[in-house]
């Protein structure tokens, strides 16, 4: 037990025990970390609790001191009522109760230890922001889709104009350079029309939809829409999937979207290496968690130790052209999943973008 050195008035020698003893010895039957203080603020005496939890703090024995140690708000009251103890780490409800002792008034304090519902509290606002954000990229689907269907229609008159025109310059025969005008409006109106019916597409299969997927079919898809640009660069891309590798449980275009964000990040993080260096490579497996991991590994300029704090942060970028978007809803989808997205330097240089998914099997 401990007992302070200072009392604020010395209590009544009738009983066989000192008095500062019997102090300690009662608050020692109280399960939290309790503490008795004067009027002038000294402590009286305080449980093994209190000085195990807050005795290394030097301002224990005065009752200002010690509040002053704590970080807390004050409540409505003037004093705090949750706070945190600075050399430990932990939360603590502070309760304040008045008692008479030896014809004075003490304040007797009694400190229960809030930390895990504090963090239980912390994860579940985490979760919640995640949902937010989530739902948030769910109203950008939604916005698209409303845009998409709003220019859909002009486009399809602007078009027909166009046809009749070319009708008419055709029958008149000429003159030749308008003709050929406009044909080069059509083609660009043709390829409006054909990038919002994509989209229409893409938000048509939001509503996820999951079921057994093959992998190589997902990379081929990918590697066709960034095949262009992959030539362009003159990058090798090496695909090392199991001939006999399982589906995964997943929604097709989902997962499409997540290879396609990766692999066009791979891509953009070799623009500025030699050529002989361009080399991306595609990797699936079935990993020891008995998961599906596809891994997308390039031979960029890797990432920082600052940059991986902030990886999947929405709206995180390098980039002068990028939105920083990209990892963050691949990782919406993927926790949708039940997967996990992750990142590790590549040996060698460069860096490995992964992902894991369920196997189908594993979920029927
Ligand atoms: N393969 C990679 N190599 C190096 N850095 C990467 C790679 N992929 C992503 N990053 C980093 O993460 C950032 C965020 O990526 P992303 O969310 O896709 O947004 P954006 O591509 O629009 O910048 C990038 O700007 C880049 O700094
Ligand atoms: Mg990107």
């Amino acid at each position: 037990m401990v007992t302070a050195k200072r009392r604020s008035k010395p209590s009544d020698a009738s009983g066989a025990a000192s008095a500062p003893d019997r102090d300690a010895g009662l608050l020692g039957a109280v399960p939290f970390a309790c503490a008795m203080f004067a009027g002038d603020g000294a402590l009286v005496a305080g449980n093994a609790r209190y000085r195990e939890e807050f005795g290394e703090l030097a301002e224990h024995g005065e009752r200002e001191a010690l509040l002053a140690r704590l970080q807390g708000e004050a409540g409505d009251g003037e004093r705090p009522r949750e706070v945190l103890a600075p050399h430990s780490g932990r939360w603590y409800a502070l309760h304040w109760g008045r008692a008479e002792h030896g014809g004075d008034h003490v304040d007797v304090l009694t400190a229960i230890d809030i930390s895990e519902r504090i963090e239980t509290l912390d994860s579940h606002k985490t979760r919640q922001e995640k949902l937010l954000f989530t739902s948030r990229l769910m109203s950008v689907g939604e916005m698209a889709a409303t845009l998409a269907h709003e220019l859909n229609q002009p486009l399809a008159a602007i078009m027909n104009y166009l046809n009749g025109s070319l009708r008419l310059v055709e029958q008149a025969g000429g003159p030749v350079q308008v003709e050929r005008a406009l044909q080069a409006a059509r083609t660009q109106a043709e390829h409006a029309s054909a990038v919002i019916s994509r989209v229409r597409e893409f938000v048509r299969a939001r509503e996820p939809r999951r079921d057994a997927h093959d992998l190589s079919q997902i990379a081929a898809t990918v590697l066709e829409l960034l095949r262009l640009e992959a030539e362009r660069l003159q990058l090798r891309i090496d695909l090392g999937l199991p001939a006999r590798l399982e589906p995964v449980f997943a929604d097709r275009v989902m997962i499409e979207q997540v290879l396609l964000n990766l692999v066009k990040n791979a891509i953009e993080a070799m623009r500025e290496i030699p050529t002989a260096r361009r080399e991306l490579r595609i990797d699936a497996r079935m990993n020891l968690d008995d998961q599906i991991e596809v891994r997308v590994s390039d031979r960029g300029a890797g990432l920082s130790p600052a940059e991986q704090d902030q990886l999947f942060s929405p709206f995180f970028t390098t980039k002068t052209d990028g939105l920083g978007i990209g990892l963050a809803i691949c990782r919406s989808i993927i926790e949708y999943h039940e997967g996990r997205l992750f990142f590790e330097p590549r040996d060698g240089g460069g860096s490995v973008f992964g992902f894991t998914l369920p196997r189908f099997e594993a979920r029927t």
